[in-house]
């Protein structure tokens, strides 16, 4: 996809695939790295890695291994692009999982965000780098395409109806969903605002239907047969970047205060001149959290 589509879709759409970033030698090497750490981290078996609240995780730009997943010209000249060539930040969150244990729930992960999601561009996206096929396997990304335009059901879409009179926001834009066809290689980048779900499961037989998590998760109980089962363990590297706003600021002090986000930044190391000089050179500026601590 050229940068202008690769642009167009992700405001439209909230979300946007680049096609293989990476080669076959970092695949592996990402995903014998992820598996090896991720083993020692939580064991062989599927766990819940949120409880772990961070412990002995550290950024992804801190593992020498994983380092050229974002210090990666395609992906962060893309991110740019969506941003109209302004400066991108990172601050250090970015994480790797392994053979997680299954969740599977209609959520966005913007924060603090009180904006009119039809009038404002929010400024914060997530990259999703999932190191196995999920074209013709489960346990992908589940999108619902343009709801990065929504306010979750409740009071503070009843506020927002009412004060700004946008009666857009009652349009049931949480029901159109797909299952990311990405593939070993690939990148999804969505907007924080995009609703979204893990672990999507495909059927073998219309492999392209999109279903809603809960009947994900009773077909998953009772009709495992009718699914196309994951291709691999899964693992996958999440990283999330921003354009410099209150928005970003709002967000960041946000993850302060939650000890699974802000643990293994502060366990990080990515706050050293050969990591800063290398990622200013492919435009990406490097923040440290801590200064948004106090202020
Ligand atoms: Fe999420």
């Amino acid at each position: 996809m050229d940068k202008e589509n690769l642009k167009k879709n992700f405001w439209t759409n909230g979300y946007a695939v680049i096609r293989s970033v990476y080669s076959q030698d970092q695949i592996l090497r990402f995903r014998n790295f992820i598996k090896k750490e991720g083993q020692e981290i939580v064991g062989s078996e599927q766990k819940d890695w949120r409880k772990l609240e961070g412990k002995g995780l550290k950024d992804v730009l801190s593992y020498e291994e994983l380092r050229d997943a974002i210090l990666n010209e395609t992906l962060l000249k893309s991110i740019k692009y969506i941003f109209d060539d302004e400066e991108i930040c990172y601050w250090g969150y970015s994480r790797f999982r392994y053979n997680e244990k299954t969740y599977r729930n209609i959520h966005n992960d913007a924060k603090s965000d009180y904006q009119n999601p039809f009038k404002t561009k929010y400024p914060i996206v997530r990259i999703g780098i999932y190191l196995q096929d999920h074209k013709n396997f489960s346990d992908g990304l589940k999108i619902f395409k343009k709801s990065c335009h929504s306010t979750k059901l409740g009071r503070t879409l009843l506020r927002k109806i009412i004060k700004e009179k946008e009666l857009r926001y009652l349009l049931p834009q949480r029901f159109n969903s797909i299952n990311a066809d990405t593939q070993a290689g690939d990148i999804i980048i969505w907007n924080l605002r995009t609703c979204h779900s893990a672990n999507a499961l495909r059927l073998k037989y219309f492999k392209n239907l999109s279903l809603r998590p809960t009947i994900e998760n009773f077909l998953e109980k009772y009709l495992p047969q009718i699914l196309l089962p994951k291709e691999n363990d899964r693992a996958v590297i999440f990283s999330d970047f921003g354009k410099m706003s209150q928005s970003l600021i709002d967000y960041i002090r946000n993850n302060l205060k939650q000890p699974g986000v802000y643990n293994p930044i502060k366990n990080s190391n990515f706050l050293i001149d050969e990591i800063i000089s290398e990622s200013r050179k492919l435009g990406l500026n490097i923040l440290d959290i801590k200064k948004y601590e106090k202020e």
